[in-house]
């Protein structure tokens, strides 16, 4: 059964590529590498000793895209490809609802047009803003404060709205994830941030490594364990095997809109994720107490009963694996990719 998987190369796309083909699934991929590298694809391909189909192809290109959908019959898509950093949303918000908004447009409406009702949607956290209390669950209010944030709300609004219509004929199901980390146990894939990284465990790896020399944790005054964020970080490959189980759901599901968190329903603090680290790894992670940093919240963690409930899946991988994986990646691709 042909998946078409937009943005496969990325961080999770290729792990869900591996675990698609796991579970007997022919992903088909499409990829701009605005984000990711040719190298992310031949270790995917590596790892399942499969070639798997690629097109290198902006999902924005209308004419591109529906040449690819003219060579398969998809029974679903999975929708990776988009932009994802909060800082530069607010910078480029164009560049954003480009890539976000308008590119899913686009690939909805080639899905329409070729009759591929299947639609399978990476949404956030982003999406509860500051939540009134966690942990958060589906029904919990939406709201958000950044480009990235509001993108990944309208997709889920515009997706409502097409569920909405009469003799709808579309299944889709918008997965809200908290915090992917870690990597593919083998150490082939993981994550690969351009510049310096964003993210709390991609930079606690890079202090690790020695690329980076101290990590700054932004606060410690919250109301928490330990007065520093607390989040539901979840293994990228758990995050990916989630993909599996809503693809398998909406197959045998009426045509609807279904959402669901994917998150373990634990949270940690960022001290907690730092000591966990440096036992898994025995590196030494030097940090300093910074300020706030600007539009943070307290504390955000999963209600993750409704997919287990519904989808049958749960997350499996304890935060010591998490960071032992991420190690692990990190330590044999120091510079990732290159
Ligand atoms: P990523 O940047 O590693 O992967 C996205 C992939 O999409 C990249 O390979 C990139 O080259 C590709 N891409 C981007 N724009 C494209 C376009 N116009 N046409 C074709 N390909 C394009 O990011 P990721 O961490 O794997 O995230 C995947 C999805 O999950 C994104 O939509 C992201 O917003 C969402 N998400 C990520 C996180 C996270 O923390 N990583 C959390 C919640 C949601
Ligand atoms: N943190 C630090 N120092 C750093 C980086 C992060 O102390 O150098 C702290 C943050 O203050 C926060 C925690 O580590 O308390 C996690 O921060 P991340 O940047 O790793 O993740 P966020 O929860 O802020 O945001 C991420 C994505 C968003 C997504 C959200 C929910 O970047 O796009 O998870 O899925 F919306």
């Amino acid at each position: 059964m042909d998946i078409l998987v937009t943005g496969g190369a990325g961080y999770i796309g290729s792990h869900a590529v591996i675990e698609l083909h796991k579970a007997g699934f022919n992903p088909v991929i499409v990829d701009n590498f605005s984000n990711s590298k040719e190298e992310a694809l031949r270790r995917v391909n590596e790892l399942c000793s499969k070639e798997f189909t690629f097109y290198r192809t902006d999902v924005r290109d209308a004419v591109a895209l529906s040449e690819v959908f003219a060579k398969h019959q998809f029974a679903a898509a999975i929708h990776f490809a988009g932009l994802k950093a909060v800082g530069e949303s607010c910078e480029q918000p164009l560049n954003y609802y480009q890539n976000n908004v308008a590119g899913t447009m686009v690939l909805l409406e080639l899905m329409a047009q070729h009759a591929v009702h299947n639609f399978i949607f990476s949404s956030s956290a982003t999406v509860y803003g500051d939540p009134d209390s966690v942990p958060i669950n589906e029904a919990a209010a939406t709201r958000t404060t950044n480009p990235y944030g509001a993108s990944k709300l309208m997709v889920e609004d515009i997706s409502r709205d097409l569920c909405l219509a009469p003799n709808n004929a579309f299944k889709v199901c918008l997965l809200r994830y908290f915090n992917p980390i870690g990597a593919h146990h083998s150490g082939r894939i993981g994550e690969d941030p351009n510049g310096i990284p964003n993210n709390l465990l991609p930079y606690v790896s890079q202090v690790a490594v020695g690329k980076l020399k101290r990590l700054q944790v932004f606060g410690d005054d919250y109301d928490t364990v330990d007065g520093t964020g607390v989040r539901d970080y979840i293994h990228v490959v758990d995050l990916a095997k989630g993909h599996v189980r809503a693809l398998q759901y909406i197959l045998e599901k009426p045509a609807d809109c279904y959402t669901f968190n994917l998150g373990t329903g634990n949270g940690y603090s960022v001290l907690e994720v730092v000591k966990a680290f440096e036992q898994a790894s025995g590196k030494t992670v030097p940090y300093d107490i910074a300020l706030r940093r600007a539009g943070d919240i307290a504390a955000c963690f999963a209600d993750a009963s409704l997919a287990k409930a519904e989808l049958n899946w749960q997350a499996e991988y304890s935060i010591e694996r998490m960071v032992s994986d991420a190690w692990r990646w990190q330590s044999k691709n120091p510079n990732g990719y290159e």
